[in-house]
């Protein structure tokens, strides 16, 4: 049977968090048959005694553990949480979730269920069918919390997916948490990490699905939510962008200096009295050398492939699928110039742009450098 530990930080939620977890217990947990449900608290010794509330409830319910430590947070206390249910308690799979009853305890059934239907990544949306804000928010908190995930969802490409800031959500341990640095992810003393967090579960779940939730009104306490964090995550947004396109970059200054190397290599032989097809296949060779090696000390170095077999193996591919662009160029070089008339230089440049250079990335990504999971 699958474990599965909700991690739940919780500052001054003594007000809440004794009837959260007779919730879960008695009720919620009761409904969920076909896994080993266990509740982690991770509370940064709230001065309200939320702790003492849990440490109470321990004596009635076995699956119930706590974690204390210093306020340094909400990403601190969710690493914190999330270490010690993979290497402690053994979960096969987390789930992120409030204190506070703004998460309704029912949802977990779903998060679970679809999990055990197969999902890695689980997200609990507020922005799809089903799912809902609080009719109370204030216009200003609904304009922020809908544009900044509009935003998040344009800037990192993410059309399939309605809810980056969820706090609600389940994570598959192996593969997908377990390939994690949770040390390093971004703003861990802010809400903002959730979106690093998000990012990376998210290329490094197979299969992510979202399932409906409302997102309840708080009863205790005020929210801890603000204009700093807001910033935050538009801040770390920004930066996942940036990491993702390095790649991209990278692939794009290789494939500039094999095109000089090309024509200069052209240039030489040419000079030299070479055979003319002799000039190209030499200069077009040296040119898919220097991609290949530039490339794979350099662009894909994550994936850098090692070994003199391997490394044979993997540049007659290379060749091979370089092999594959000639052949696309000129098929629809020709056919372009046949239907459109003579405009060699404006088609050449559309056909490698649009055509050529995503069929490289692709290939190289997808084949040549395949990432190792
Ligand atoms: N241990 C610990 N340490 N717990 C904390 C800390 C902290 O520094 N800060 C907040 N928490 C706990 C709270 O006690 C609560 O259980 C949960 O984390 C969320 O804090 P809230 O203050 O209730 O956050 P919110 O309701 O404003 O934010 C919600 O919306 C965000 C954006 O949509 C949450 O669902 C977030 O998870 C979500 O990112
Ligand atoms: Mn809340």
């Amino acid at each position: 049977m699958k474990k599965i530990v909700i991690v739940m930080p919780s500052y001054n939620e003594a007000a809440n968090i004794g009837k959260m977890i007779d919730v879960l217990f008695e009720k919620e947990f009761q409904k969920i048959k076909d896994a080993d449900m266990h509740l982690l608290v991770v509370d940064d010794n709230s001065p309200d005694g939320t702790g003492e509330v849990v440490k109470r409830a321990q004596k009635k319910y076995k699956n119930l553990h706590l974690l204390t430590g210093e306020k340094q947070g909400l990403g601190m206390a969710y690493v914190r949480g999330m270490k010690y249910a993979m290497n402690t308690l053994h979960a096969d799979a987390t789930i992120e979730m409030d204190a506070d009853f703004q998460h309704n305890p029912i949802y977990v059934k779903d998060l679970v269920n679809a999990f055990l239907e197969g999902a890695d990544y689980v997200i609990g949306s507020r922005y799809v069918a089903g799912g809902s804000i609080p009719k109370t928010w204030a216009w200003h908190r609904r304009a922020v919390s809908f544009w900044g995930n509009l935003f998040a969802r344009t800037v990192l490409f993410l059309p399939k997916l309605h809810d980056v800031t969820t706090g609600f959500r389940l994570t598959k341990v192996k593969g997908v948490l377990d390939h994690i640095d949770l040390d390093h992810l971004m703003e861990l003393h802010r809400f903002a990490f959730k979106v690093d967090l998000f990012y990376q579960s998210v290329n490094l779940s197979k299969k992510t699905v979202e399932v409906p939730i409302a997102f309840g009104t708080r009863k205790e306490e005020k929210s801890k939510f603000s204009l700093m964090e807001m910033v935050a995550t538009n801040k770390v947004v920004l930066l996942l962008r940036l990491r993702a396109s390095q790649k991209l970059i990278k692939f794009g200054i290789v494939g500039f200096i094999g095109f000089v190397i090309n024509a200069g290599a052209l240039a030489f032989f040419s000079n030299l009295r070479f055979p003319e097809a002799a000039s190209w296949a030499l200069s077009t060779e040296l040119a898919i050398i220097s991609n290949f090696t530039l490339n794979n000390i350099w662009t894909f170095r994550a994936e850098k492939i090692e070994g003199l077999s391997q490394l044979i193996k993997k540049f007659l591919q290379f060749n091979l699928t370089s092999s594959g662009a000639l052949v696309i160029q000129t098929v629809l070089g020709a056919l372009m110039v046949r239907f459109f008339g003579d405009h060699r230089t404006i088609f050449l440049l559309i056909i490698v742009v649009f055509v050529v250079l995503p069929y490289n990335y692709f290939m190289y990504n997808y084949f040549i450098w395949k990432k190792k999971k």
